[in-house]
């Protein structure tokens, strides 16, 4: 059946309302009316799918909250095709992009050696049941790259997360794991969870509806980099499984705790609780082997996904046999009298070790191993210049926002706005949108660059940011120049 075709509202009267009543003045009333209309006639094919789309597709991805002032521009923008560092949309519209498939996009759009292996496997055809041919190197490749000792695939980071705490309750017999405020680990409902602020006893609460309090109750939600954590870790050391760690959050990228991550090696090594590092964004982007190779340590499980299956769905939970040898009872040999002995948990899934997905991830693996770490060192410092010439300027214009970099991935270092400031919070949303409507494909204020982007595209970014400010500050929405 063909979905009946919507048309799009003429919104211009609801919009003047709207306006009127968001306590903006005249001029911001006008500028804000003029720049929805020019955003909307921009990516108006977008805005009219989201429409058709909105009676049968839930989906509430990737767009941030609901603000009723900009519900003319709450849809997302659809893309057309993409190459490199570029997206076009079904308007036509050519973007900088630097979402990068949410940090999966490491060497841009489409690369060829990722496209040409992916071809390759679908003249094969695609083969779930049977073994696929190159999961061994696969495996291996990782090891060798990261330092984990075994390997095993699922199709998403939740699931990796997932696993590897139901890996390491397994083997410690223990129930409590820690994780950090700020740290994002999926969609699992064990681990959708937040601190309880108003008993502050560092329990956990459902972060939504729908996940169950017992599901959370063996969690501690602990402050991240805060040496008292530590102390907290001490007193549970009894009880715990694991620590769940997101080494750089990407909601805070400048937070880059060396001491206090060598600190945690120490202690969870010395009370056999097992250190889980979640390397799904820093994982092969901060350095071939990520984030324990950075810092110079290893965690007993590690999570990967993202860049490492170069577009295809993939997750991967690395670690020490002690812990991965509860997937499969350890290693044996054919021809003597060693069998599989170690306790197992239960591990599965359909679509794990896809034949795509493994064709793409070994394509990743063998460049990444073939380039060397050159390539991250390239990339790290060219986002850092980047960062810091953004700063600059930020820092010039008196704005309440600075920038900082791990590696490859950028974001807000320090978002000074309060609740009370709901101007500067409002100007923040808008530049979002200005930007967008600069040719700049981004989610919030955070992003990657890929080895895709030229100096070009750098300088592109850059002058679209200081032409949304004074696009801004002509709308009344920044002042001229003074501190917001
Ligand atoms: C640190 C971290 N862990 C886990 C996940 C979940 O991965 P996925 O979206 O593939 O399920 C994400 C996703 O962004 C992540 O950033």
């Amino acid at each position: 059946m063909n979905a009946p075709k919507v048309t799009l509202p003429q919104h211009s009267d609801n919009l003047t309302k709207l306006l009127a009543t968001a306590g903006l003045t005249n001029q911001q009333q006008k500028y804000l009316r003029d720049f929805i209309n020019r955003y909307s006639d921009r990516t108006k094919k977008s805005k009219q799918i989201s429409q058709n789309s909105r009676p049968f597709l839930a989906d509430d991805k990737n767009l941030g909250d609901f603000n009723l002032l900009f519900k003319e521009m709450y849809y997302p923008i659809v893309a057309h095709c993409s190459l490199g560092s570029k997206i076009w949309d079904v308007d036509g519209n050519e973007y900088v992009d630097v979402i990068m498939g949410l940090g999966i996009n490491l060497f841009g759009h489409n690369p060829s050696f990722i496209k040409e292996a992916l071809i390759a496997q679908l003249d094969k055809g695609i083969q779930i049941g049977p073994q696929s041919e190159v999961v061994g190197e696969v495996a291996e490749l990782v090891a060798q790259l990261t330092g984990m000792e075994r390997v095993c695939f699922s199709n998403t980071g939740t699931e990796a997360v997932m696993s590897a705490i139901r890996i390491a309750r397994a083997v410690t017999g223990r129930n409590k794991i820690v994780i950090f405020s700020g740290s994002y680990h999926g969609h699992f409902d064990g681990t959708l969870i937040k601190a309880n602020k108003v008993e502050n006893n560092h329990s956990a609460i459902p972060l939504t509806p729908g996940v169950l309090p017992n599901f959370v109750n063996d969690v501690l939600v602990l402050e991240y980099g805060n040496p008292e954590s530590l102390e907290i870790i001490k007193t549970h050391q009894q009880d715990l499984a694991a620590v769940l760690v997101v080494p750089v959050q990407t909601s805070r990228p400048g937070l880059q705790p060396k001491e206090f991550l060598h600190q945690l090696r120490e202690l969870t090594q010395a009370t056999e609780i097992a250190l889980i590092f979640d390397e799904m964004v820093t994982g092969f982007r901060i350095h071939p082997g990520g984030a324990q190779a950075y810092f110079g340590l290893q965690a007993d499980i590690a999570t990967y996904g993202k860049i490492v299956g170069g577009g295809m769905p993939i997750g991967l939970i690395a670690g020490k046999s002690k812990y991965m040898d509860a997937i499969d009872g350890g290693v044996w040999n054919y021809g003597d009298d060693s069998y599989p002995q170690t306790k197992k948990t239960f591990f599965a899934g359909t679509f794990c070790k896809h034949p795509l997905a493994m064709i793409a991830a070994k394509a990743v693996l063998k460049y990444l191993q073939s380039e060397g770490s050159s390539l991250h060192q390239k990339l790290n410092e060219r986002t850092t210049k980047f960062v810091a010439a953004l700063n600059n300027y930020l820092t010039i214009e008196g704005l309440p926002l600075q920038m900082a970099n791990f590696g490859s991935l950028f974001g807000s270092a320090s978002l000074e706005i309060s609740e009370e400031n709901s101007a500067a919070s409002l100007a923040m949303d808008l530049l979002k949108y200005h930007l967008l409507a600069q040719g700049v494909h981004l989610l919030g204020v955070s992003g990657y660059l890929s080895t895709a982007h030229t100096d070009e595209d750098i300088n592109y970014i850059l002058q679209a940011v200081k032409d949304s400010v004074e696009q801004l500050k002509s709308g009344g929405f920044l002042p001229s120049c003074a501190s917001v």
